[in-house]
């Protein structure tokens, strides 16, 4: 699969979970690889598979709750790659203790920045790059908590999600007059570390049974390749054995 040669593609969260998954799928479609996270070490990990697989891969580490950072890496890879056509502005984090009873300030700051700030200034950044080329697919990690209300995930996140979704949709109405498309993938459970910062410790059965990195990866490939007049706007991509539809129907998920 090359349909992605000569594209230029940025994935923030690149070094774990679906970024690095979909960073893999994007980079052996053909497409060039910027890699953004704060972990240098796994994100040189990803770089080194790429290219091994005899694909090009750069490694630009940095926070995206800190707005200066994203606008230099976005800087970087106009400056050294010359274009920005892909972005996967994916990277996102939880905290444990996201119930109102539990909630700190310091916790709301933390997931509203890493959630949707983040989004905000990675778009922001590639907005001018993509304007002038006149194209460009933008594809921004929310969650099914962008659009359900649940306790699952918390507060801070479901909204922060919910304000996520909004802001793609936004992008479409004010950037389609550029060639601009932008895509709100809201996941539902998928088998990834960020698990790992659950309430209640999730079991490799349940794991097992949730939608993978790869899925997700092989969506991200098929809507970063796709024909220029065509958004996919807003797409679900949850488990079929959906916990939450399991429990309702007084089952034990
Ligand atoms: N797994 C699920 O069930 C699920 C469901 C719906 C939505 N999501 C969303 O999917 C996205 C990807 O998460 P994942 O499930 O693949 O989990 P993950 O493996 O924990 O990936 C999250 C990535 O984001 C990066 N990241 C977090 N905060 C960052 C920051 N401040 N600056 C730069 N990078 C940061 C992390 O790298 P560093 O720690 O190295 O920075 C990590 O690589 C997130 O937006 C998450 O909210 C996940």
């Amino acid at each position: 699969m090359s349909d992605l040669k000569g594209k230029i593609a940025w994935v923030t969260g690149a070094g774990s979970g679906m970024g690095e998954a979909s960073a893999l799928a994007l980079a052996a479609a053909g497409a060039e690889v910027v890699l953004t996270g704060r972990r240098q070490n796994l994100l040189e990990s990803v770089a080194q598979r790429i290219r091994a697989a005899g694909g090009k891969a750069h490694v630009q580490a940095g926070d995206i709750t800190d707005a200066g950072r994203v606008e230099e890496i976005a800087r970087w890879i106009a400056g050294a790659l010359k274009r920005i056509d892909i972005l996967f502005a994916n990277a996102g984090a939880n905290i444990p203790d996201r119930q109102w009873t539990r909630l700190k300030p310091q916790g709301v700051d933390e997931v509203v920045s890493a959630n949707l700030n983040s989004a905000f200034y990675c778009i922001s950044a590639v907005l001018p790059a993509m304007r002038a080329q006149k194209d460009g697919v933008i594809i921004v990690t929310a969650s099914i908590a962008g659009r359900i209300i649940s306790n699952l995930a918390g507060t801070a996140y479901t909204a922060a999600k919910h304000g996520v979704v909004a802001l793609c949709h936004t992008v479409n109405r004010e950037e389609c007059i550029h060639n601009i498309r932008c895509t709100a993938l809201l996941p539902g459970e998928v088998a990834t570390p960020i698990l790992d910062k659950r309430p209640v410790p999730v079991t490799a059965e349940d794991r097992a049974k949730m939608v993978q990195s790869e899925d997700i990866a092989d969506l991200v490939r098929y809507i970063a390749g796709l024909p220029p007049r065509v958004v996919l706007n807003e797409v679900w991509v949850t488990p079929t054995w959906n916990r939450a539809y399991v429990a309702d129907l007084g089952l034990k998920p």
